[in-house]
């Protein structure tokens, strides 16, 4: 497709996504990014029409958790790249977009062989060796804002956690931080569809130069092995070039744009939550309830989707149809109401949090899970144990994606205290 004809493509998307928004559709409320809209009542909204909801679009919207986690665990459906959704193609020229062309859009058997490559690295066991690390990372980050009275928490703190942990993962050095923050953003955004053709320009860009970057990258771990995840990549795995771009750069994308919002989603429940935010800092044994909680109310990953892989792909007895896209609601079967009682509460003692479905479920179950619950749990504990008067100093400006949630921007006061003098 030349990008003439797919200019004309993106304008005639919106004409008709407008169009079927005028109409009330359930499919095009979900698919236009806007930072304004509070997506959870619209879920009430599709919840209150049926569990399995058509849209106009073609698509199927599912936000029973019943239905959901048997969608997701179900061999028949499988996962495929934005092209076979119905997506125009955005002529990538050969570039890897690793949340295109990684196992993450890879159905068994090539996802298992891939993800089989990299999942030591993730286990219970690694992240245990791992926490210390994390620990001392938040701490530095947080020395380094004493004596500021205010500060963008999103910027200064739950982007550079987690971009730290996982660069270190990687052995990607510091100094090139800021241009993974860059990247992921364009990357993150591009998962709701391009709405312009500077954004397609946008996202060439960033792939052009992720590209680059992970190819060195590779070149250096294969003149200088060591034990990173390139580096464990190229030892353990018969992997293509291709392939070590596209795991690569999932890792990097997939392990931080969630997390950041994991925090900053925290921050904003947590602020309105006072008495819970008491019991995090006092109560490390409570921690863990408190991030399913979060993890559960407002998910940094929204929905997925699935497409029929035979012919024979039900849900609840139904036949779906070969091509018929299925959107699982995820963040709206967190708030079924018949596994969770008082879905829209945040209760920090709800016995059953840790069923939320924030992460998949099935195959494509997060490999980063472990790592992204040991983050936020450090992240926001250490956070609120340092500024205990942390609030909101101004507006909160959230990411423009519908898929993705949390805050972009999140301005902080803190009245800062001296370090208490040694007796
Ligand atoms: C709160 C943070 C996180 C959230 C909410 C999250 C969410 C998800 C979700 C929903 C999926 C599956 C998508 C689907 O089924 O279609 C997924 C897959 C994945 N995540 Fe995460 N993630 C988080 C953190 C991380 C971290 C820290 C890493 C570390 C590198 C990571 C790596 C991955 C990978 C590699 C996959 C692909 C798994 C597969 O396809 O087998 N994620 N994540």
């Amino acid at each position: 497709m030349s990008d003439r004809q797919l200019a004309t493509s993106i304008a005639v998307g919106k004409v008709v996504l407008g169009w079927f928004r005028l109409l009330d559709d359930p499919g095009a409320m979900l698919i236009r990014p806007s930072q304004a809209i509070d997506p959870y009542p619209h879920y009430e909204r599709i919840r209150a029409r049926g569990k399995v909801v058509p849209s106009k679009l073609g698509m199927l919207l599912v936000s029973d958790h019943e239905l959901c986690s048997a969608v997701l665990r179900d061999p028949a459906f499988g996962v495929a790249p934005n092209k076979e959704m119905g997506q125009p193609d955005l002529g990538m020229d050969g570039l890897v977009n690793p949340l295109e062309d990684s196992f993450i859009f890879r159905n068994p058997p090539e996802h298992s062989r891939l993800r089989r490559v990299v999942s030591p690295l993730f286990t219970p066991r690694a992240m245990h060796e791992r926490q210390a690390r994390i620990e001392a990372v938040v701490e530095d980050f947080l020395d380094q804002l004493a004596g500021r009275d205010e500060f963008d928490l999103v910027g200064e703190f739950a982007a550079r956690v987690p971009i730290k942990i996982i660069c270190d993962l990687l052995g990607v050095p510091d100094a090139e931080h800021r241009r993974m923050i860059d990247w992921g953003t364009t990357l993150a955004a591009s998962i709701d569809g391009m709405g312009s053709m500077a954004q397609v320009r946008e996202l060439r860009a960033t792939l052009r130069e992720l590209n680059d970057f992970l190819s060195a990258r590779i070149a250096l771990r294969r003149a200088e092995p060591n034990d990173d995840v390139i580096g464990h990549m190229l030892a353990e795995g018969d992997l293509t070039e291709f392939e070590l771009l596209a795991t690569s750069g999932l890792l990097l994308a997939a392990g931080f744009e969630t997390t950041v919002n994991l925090i900053g989603n925290g921050v904003l429940a947590l602020l309105s939550n006072p008495s819970v935010r008491q019991r995090l800092v006092d109560d490390p044994a409570a921690a863990d309830n408190i991030v399913e909680e979060i993890l559960r109310l407002d998910p940094p990953i929204q929905y997925t989707a699935r497409l029929p892989l035979s012919d024979d792909a039900r849900i609840a007895g139904r036949v779906v149809p070969k091509g018929r896209a299925v959107v699982l609601l995820t963040a709206a079967a967190n708030r079924d109401p018949s596994v969770f009682p008082d879905p829209h509460r945040f209760d920090p003692d709800r016995h059953n949090a840790r069923d939320h479905l924030t992460f998949s479920s099935g195959v494509h179950y997060c490999l980063g899970a472990g790592l992204a619950r040991m983050e936020g749990a450090i992240a926001l504990r250490a956070l609120f144990r340092r500024f205990p008067d942390l609030r909101l100093g101004g507006t909160v400006q959230r990411r423009a994606s519908r898929a993705v949630r949390g805050p972009l921007r999140l301005p902080v006061r803190v009245t800062s205290r001296q370090p208490a003098a040694i007796a």
